[in-house]
């Protein structure tokens, strides 16, 4: 009796070490936590693939969990007034100083954009919360939150029409001085696909005929920036990586234009482009847009050219113009059109499938003159920043923290 239960002790505990250890590199911090994290994820990640191979929910669908675990009502504090308002119909939560301010009455705004791969997330989540009323405090600025719609339910453009709705809203004179904002102290900014809508946004709106009030800066956290090559050197070394391996990034990828699966098989393959996403390809060329270090151990080659991604009969509208549209990949222009945009602060991470999209945009902008911190962490991981909440809190998450609002203080 005694011997079979030790028996079944040591089975459960190699089976959990067999299914918690994960070769996560060295140089990462708190390796343990992380893999005891993404456990959770993978967990979720696997019932998710099992829910929908049987019929019963889209992977999604089970996926948001994550944002519901999370979830908050955001409420006024001691420092900050918190309301949920509608710009323009876009439900967008504001974070607004209490005290007024001591040495201008004109505050600066943060137009904030949450990640999880226009799918998932939500304003609404504590590590969001938390990040927002840490702006507010310590830059005595306002915060807007914006809770744009998601995919698969919206697919693009949708989610990004959201935002580019709030951001035409706000940007006007009367509606900032309300919240007493200056008109020249406005940025943008977002975590992952969060990035991505806050570098469209700041490209779209520099086109905006008779747009006056303009941003000041971008801050793109980890951002997403390009669907074209799923196959970037940080895509293979990191494609098992934790919190976003390669599967997930592509699946958010695919879902963000349709719920047509054949398009997710093509970009796991990266055999998704047609000959006319094909024609943008030198945008996104990592071996001339990444300093050597990243792509000495890659032998470059252009993604395979497919013919007709959408006749295989399941009605595919399109879905390669959908994809190469700047508004859903802003890598995908030309110099011209960077170089009157706001400065950037761009975060990336070594460990994460998007490094080279945000090294990328990093290298693009400043040849084509724009200011550009670009901050890169040798021991990241992809959505680090998010991490401030126990039992989940990681070290790193403070310091990214830290760095960012340092940049908003002197660049804002
Ligand atoms: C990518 O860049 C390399 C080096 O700059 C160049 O030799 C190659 O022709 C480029 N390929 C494409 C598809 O732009
Ligand atoms: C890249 O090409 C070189 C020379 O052809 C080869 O030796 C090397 O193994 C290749 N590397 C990869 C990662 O394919």
């Amino acid at each position: 009796m005694r011997l079979r239960n030790i028996i079944l002790f040591v089975a459960i505990c190699s089976f959990t070490a067999y299914y918690v250890y994960e070769p996560i590199p060295e140089t990462i911090e708190e390796r343990w936590k992380l893999m005891l994290t993404n456990s959770f994820f993978r967990t979720l990640s696997h019932l998710a693939d099992l829910c929908e191979s049987v019929g019963l929910k889209d992977y999604m669908d089970v996926m948001y969990v994550i944002t519901v675990i999370e979830g908050i009502v955001p409420v006024s504090d001691e420092f900050v007034k918190v309301t949920e308002e509608k710009f323009d119909g876009v439900e967008v939560v504001v974070y607004q100083p209490k005290q007024k301010g001591v040495d201008t009455d004109m505050r600066r705004a943060v137009i904030y954009l949450h990640g999880g791969g226009w799918c998932l997330g939500s304003s609404r989540m504590s590590p969001y919360d938390l990040l927002a009323r840490k702006i507010v405090t310590e830059l005595d600025a306002v915060v807007l939150s914006v809770e744009y719609r998601l995919a698969p339910s919206h697919h693009f453009p949708v989610p990004y029409e959201d935002v580019y709705r709030v951001v035409k809203h706000f940007l006007q004179k009367g509606v900032l001085a309300q919240y007493s904002v200056d008109p020249e102290r406005i940025a943008v900014s977002g975590d992952s696909a969060g990035g991505n809508l806050a570098a469209a946004v700041s490209q779209q709106l520099q086109k905006e005929p008779g747009q006056q009030i303009k941003l000041r800066a971008q801050a793109l956290l980890y951002p997403v920036l390009q669907a074209l090559d799923l196959k970037t050197p940080s895509y293979q070394q990191n494609q098992d990586m934790p919190i976003l391996p390669r599967t997930l990034m592509v699946r958010f990828w695919s879902e963000y234009f349709t719920s047509n699966k054949a398009l997710f098989r093509a970009m796991m393959a990266n055999a998704h482009n047609s000959p006319e996403s094909s024609r943008l390809l030198k945008f996104v060329n990592w071996s001339a847009f990444l300093p050597e270090v990243y792509h000495k151990e890659y032998n470059y080659s252009a993604p395979a050219v497919a013919q007709g991604l959408g006749d295989d009969g399941n009605g595919m509208d399109g879905p390669s113009e959908l994809f190469a549209d700047p508004r859903a990949s802003p890598l995908l222009v030309p110099d011209a059109d960077l170089n009157s945009l706001p400065k950037a602060y761009i975060l990336t991470c070594e460990y994460d499938v998007l490094r080279d999209d945000g090294i990328m945009y990093a290298t693009r902008l400043q040849a084509a003159g724009v200011e550009v911190t670009h901050q890169h962490y040798d021991s990241g991981f992809h959505g680090a920043l998010m991490f401030t909440v126990w039992p989940t809190d990681f070290l790193i998450a403070r310091r990214m923290t830290d760095n960012y609002i340092k940049w908003l203080k002197e660049n804002l």
